[in-house]
């Protein structure tokens, strides 16, 4: 059984979609949740999940080594659902096709930093976009930047508003972010 250690920073629905949809899974399962955000609604996800919880500050996960030698002795594969910040290169050297990040757009368009959230959402409806979606990517050291391993998309009409590409985007992600994961998990498990 692979070990799946998610990283989120906020409220966490990727993850509890993640986590239940491996607690029927033969390959994989969620042994625990990361955070750099005391107030991360994930939080309380995982209490109710049951699922091991952890805060973890900037210090930790790119000045020392604590979270990279969590992560060598706890993870086999990494997913950051929702996770903003910067994966430091000692990380993502030590797992090679192992790290797994969603965007809710479709890359290139709409990445890189501060492009996250509602604002790339704000900023597909400032542009008239006719369709938005998802990209989920192996993770380098640059935001956004790894290689594409799946995107989807959905239509845009001129009456969706932030919020209403937001619903559509999760709707995407909430479809295909497990079973794209256990796809790597398999290829490269
Ligand atoms: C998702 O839209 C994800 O693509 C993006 O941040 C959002 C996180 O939502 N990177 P949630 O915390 O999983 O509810």
């Amino acid at each position: 059984m692979k070990r799946i250690v998610i990283f989120a920073s906020g409220s966490g629905s990727n993850a509890e979609n993640i986590v239940n949809y491996f607690n029927s899974s033969q390959i994989a399962t969620v042994t625990h949740v990361l955070s750099n955000n005391e107030h991360a609604k994930v939080f309380d996800r995982c209490e109710r999940l049951q699922i091991e919880a952890s805060l973890f500050d900037k210090e930790s996960f790119v000045k020392d080594d604590t979270v990279l030698n969590f992560l060598l002795v706890e993870a086999d594969f990494i997913v950051l659902a929702g996770f903003l910040w910067r994966v430091p290169s000692k990380i993502v050297e030590a797992f090679p096709n192992k790290i797994i990040n969603i965007h809710p757009a479709l890359l290139p368009k709409y990445g890189g930093k501060g492009m996250y959230g509602m604002n790339v959402h704000k900023a597909v409806k400032e542009n008239k976009e006719h369709e938005t979606g998802i990209t989920i990517h192996y993770v380098n050291e640059n935001y956004d930047e790894g290689a594409i391993i799946f995107q989807a998309s959905t239509a845009l009409s001129e009456n969706d508003t932030p919020e209403t590409i937001a619903t559509k985007v999760h709707e995407l992600e909430y479809k295909h972010f497990p079973e794209i994961i256990e796809q790597v998990i398999t290829k490269h498990g």
